[in-house]
Order: C-alpha cells, then sequence, then structure tokens
C-alpha cells in the first residue's frame, strides 16, 4: 500500500499538525507494516512553473488539445507531481488554517495536479466527471481557534469545505478529517485538542487498516 503524505505547514519540529498526522502514520505503519509512506515538502520541494508554457499547456488541455511537443519538457515536471498522487492508494493531507483556508503551498500544489484528462475529463456532454475514485483522503488539520460545528465560528471555516469539494471534484468519496482545535487559545485547550487529535488520527488509522491491507 503506497501513501502520500502532503505536508503543508513550514513548521516542521513545532508543528501541531504534524504531531497529530505523526501518530496517524505510526498507527498505520503498526496496523499495516507493508505501507510505504512517500512523503512531500510543499514548503521544501522544487514545485513546477505554473506560469508561462504551462498555463499555455493547461489551456490546451482545457480545449481538449494535446499538449503541443515544444511545450512537453516543462509539462513533464506538472506530469510527475500528478503520477505521484495518482500512485497513491491513501493520501494524507496535513494542512494548518491559514486565514480560514488552506496555506498558499498547498493550494499552488492543487493548482498544479487537478488538471483534466490526468485527474478529471470532461464528459461529451460537458460536463467534468473525476478519475480518482478509490483512493482515500486523509485531511489532519490544525486551527488556532475553534471551528467545531454548531460553533460561533463555523462559518468561517473555508478549509473543510474547499477540501471536500476539490478533491470530490476529482473522484475521491472517502475523505476522512481530523481537525485539531483551538491552538492558540490557551495551552490547557491547546493540550487537550493534541492529545484529542491523536486518539482520534489512532482510531482512524485503525479504522482503515483492514481495507488498506486489501
Ligand atoms: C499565516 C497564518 C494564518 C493563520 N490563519 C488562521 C486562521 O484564519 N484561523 C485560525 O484559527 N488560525 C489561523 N492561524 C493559526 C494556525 O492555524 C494554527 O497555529 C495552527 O495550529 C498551525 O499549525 P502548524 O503548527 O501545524 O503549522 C494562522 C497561522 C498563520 C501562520
Amino acid at each position: 500500500m503506497q501513501l502520500l503524505h502532503v505536508v503543508a505547514t513550514p513548521r516542521s519540529t513545532v508543528s501541531a499538525t504534524l504531531r497529530v498526522s505523526d501518530a496517524f502514520l505510526e498507527q498505520i505503519r503498526t496496523a499495516c507494516p507493508a505501507t510505504e509512506v512517500e512523503t512531500l515538502d510543499l514548503f521544501s520541494a522544487d514545485m513546477p512553473a505554473l506560469a508561462g508554457q504551462n498555463i499555455d499547456s493547461k489551456y490546451d488541455l482545457m480545449r481538449g488539445h494535446p499538449i503541443e511537443p515544444s511545450r512537453a519538457a516543462p509539462w513533464r515536471s506538472i506530469e510527475r507531481l500528478i503520477t505521484q498522487f495518482q500512485r497513491a492508494d491513501v493520501c494524507l493531507i496535513s494542512s494548518p488554517m491559514w486565514n480560514f483556508s488552506i496555506p498558499y503551498a498547498l493550494k499552488y500544489y492543487i493548482d498544479a495536479i487537478v488538471q483534466p484528462g490526468y485527474l478529471f475529463a470532461y464528459g461529451d456532454d460537458g460536463v467534468p466527471a473525476g478519475l480518482c475514485g478509490g483512493k482515500k483522503l486523509v485531511c489532519v488539520t490544525s486551527r488556532g481557534g475553534d471551528y467545531s460545528a454548531g460553533s460561533p465560528m463555523q462559518p468561517f471555516d473555508m478549509q473543510e469545505p474547499y477540501l471536500r469539494t476539490i478533491f470530490g471534484f476529482v473522484g475521491i468519496t472517502d475523505i476522512e478529517f481530523v481537525n485539531v482545535q483551538p491552538m492558540d487559545m490557551d495551552e490547557a485547550r491547546r493540550a487537550a485538542a493534541i492529545e484529542t487529535g491523536i486518539d482520534r488520527a489512532r482510531r482512524l488509522a485503525d479504522r482503515l487498516a483492514p481495507a488498506l491491507q486489501g
């Protein structure tokens, strides 16, 4: 089983999000020892250009045309990212909330990989359909405030709805969230939320394990 861990926080060792996703990974490795984990750290990765020839190529694809041979070489760096995503059985995204949504590095990644003909395709009627059915997505997020269901801040949460929408668009129906919150209100609540998050992440790993073992 291939697991792609997409890291969308620049805070490495002090990251609250990674404390919880590390617990998820540890439990998955215990439950499914054959799991191969590949990590993509979006804040240190050399990401392909999303301008110039690659944007022209995207418009070729959106119009249903093949990519021009003269633009094939730069496009290959986009294709490498897409292939890495496609070959994962499970994708784990570790993302803090930034300004009610996702960090720019994660948005950049999504803009790079969500391409027609790869992650989705237009039908004859022009309606797009996702091509990533069967993949599982786990999103571990952490937030400074509390956006839990029913809380006054819940309507400001553009992170979970956005991630559900874009990955649902490419055909992923099996999406799980572990939202760790509030991180930045006081130390006691932060510690309790991390503990709860770790517990939920471990239980989620145990629940997913039988399906991942095939
Ligand atoms: C640029 C930036 C924007 C942020 N925006 C929000 C926000 O809109 N809402 C919120 O609750 N917390 C916000 N935070 C706080 C982080 O979501 C919170 O500290 C999170 O736990 C950080 O996760 P990390 O330690 O894994 O990076 C922001 C932090 C940064 C650096």
